[in-house]
Parts: C-alpha cells; structure tokens; sequence
C-alpha cells in the first residue's frame, strides 16, 4: 500500500515490511540475551524515534533488564539534526558500573549518538554499546558504529515505527519513505 497525501506535496512509499522489522527485531534480541546473559544491563531509549522499537525489543529479550528514557533536541530543520544537542529529558536510573545499551531509531549524520555515548559515558557505566534499527551509513559526519544494527538503508527520508516527520506517521506498523511527488 502506498500512502498518497498530495496535498502535503509528498507520498510515503514502502520501504520495510512488519514481517520484516520483526525478524529483524527478533534477530537484534537474540544476540542480545547472550552477549549480556548474566549482566547488568539498562536500556536507554532516545525518545521519541526508538520507543515502539524499545517496547518490541524488550519483549524479544530472554534477560532480564532496566529501561530507560532520554529525550535529545537539535536545532535544525524538520530533516537534519545540526551541531547543537541539548538534553531536555535525562536518565533517572544510576547506571555507574551495570551495562548500558543505548537504544536508536536511525543513524544519520551521527552527531546525536556521538553526543549521548559521551554524555552516558561519564557516568561511569561498565560498557556502553549501541543498537540501532536503521543506518544510513552514507550520511556519517562524525565516527560512530552500531554494535548492533538492524539495516542499512539509502539516504532517504524514513517514517513509521517510531519515526516521524514533523511528529507525523509515527504510528505506522511499516516503514516508508519520503519522496516529493514531483519525483514520481
Ligand atoms: P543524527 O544525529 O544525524 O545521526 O540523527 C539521528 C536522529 O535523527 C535520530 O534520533 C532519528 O530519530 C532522527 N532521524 C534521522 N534520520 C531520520 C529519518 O529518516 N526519519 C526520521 N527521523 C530521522
Ligand atoms: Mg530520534
């Protein structure tokens, strides 16, 4: 199914499939209960983009673990984050000496991970590791990888599970694309 909203002047084309995601998710929990079986592990999701890929990872997991939220902002435009980053929602959990994972929606540029793996990182934790559902490799400003990736996808623009457009299409069970219909 292709979304159409020519009034918006863009359409959403179908990029990943339910089935898809959740074999990818399932993939990504499974390597994860054995590399932290026996650990101490806290999740940390960056809201908003990565709380319905949270919520489905967790279920998946076959560890037990801690959750919990930060909330990033970037000044920039409605598709690029920019240098600045500020934190408008921390951590509550103390996370000195247990595992940290930080969990992603999508890498881009990769100035938000670099930001946030620092910042956590001063907390003294044990580790830090990344997982991300998505990577758009091609974007990469700064150096940073995901220990654990679901997909590399194109440059494109991506909406749906979790992740929105100007707070839009979060809801979507798929994952899609943005193109400008003049494209078409
Ligand atoms: P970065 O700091 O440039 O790596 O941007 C990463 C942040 O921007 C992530 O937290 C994502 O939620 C958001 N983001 C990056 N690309 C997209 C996209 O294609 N659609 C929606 N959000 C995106
Ligand atoms: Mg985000």
């Amino acid at each position: 199914m292709t979304l159409m909203k020519p009034e918006d002047g863009y359409r959403l084309n179908p990029l990943i499939s339910r089935e898809e995601i959740a074999s990818v998710v399932k993939g990504l929990a499974d390597q994860i209960s054995e590399d932290y079986r026996g650990r101490e592990l806290v999740l940390v999701c960056v809201l908003k983009g990565a709380f319905i890929f949270l919520s489905d990872l967790i279920r998946q997991l076959r560890i037990s673990v801690q959750v919990d939220f930060v909330r990033l902002a970037s000044y920039g435009d409605g598709m690029k984050t920019s240098g600045t980053i500020q934190v408008t929602k921390d951590i509550d959990i103390p996370v000195g000496g247990k595992d940290v994972l930080i969990v992603e929606d999508i890498i881009d540029s990769g100035r938000t991970l670099v930001f946030l793996k620092d910042r956590l990182a001063q907390l003294n934790p044990s580790s830090i590791k990344v997982c991300a559902l998505l990577d758009k490799k091609s974007r990469r400003e700064v150096e940073i990888e995901a220990d654990y990736l679901g997909k590399e996808v194109d440059d494109v623009f991506v909406v749906g599970y979790g992740s929105d457009f100007n707070e839009t299409y979060r809801h979507l069970p798929e994952i899609y694309y943005v193109t400008p219909i003049e494209e078409q």
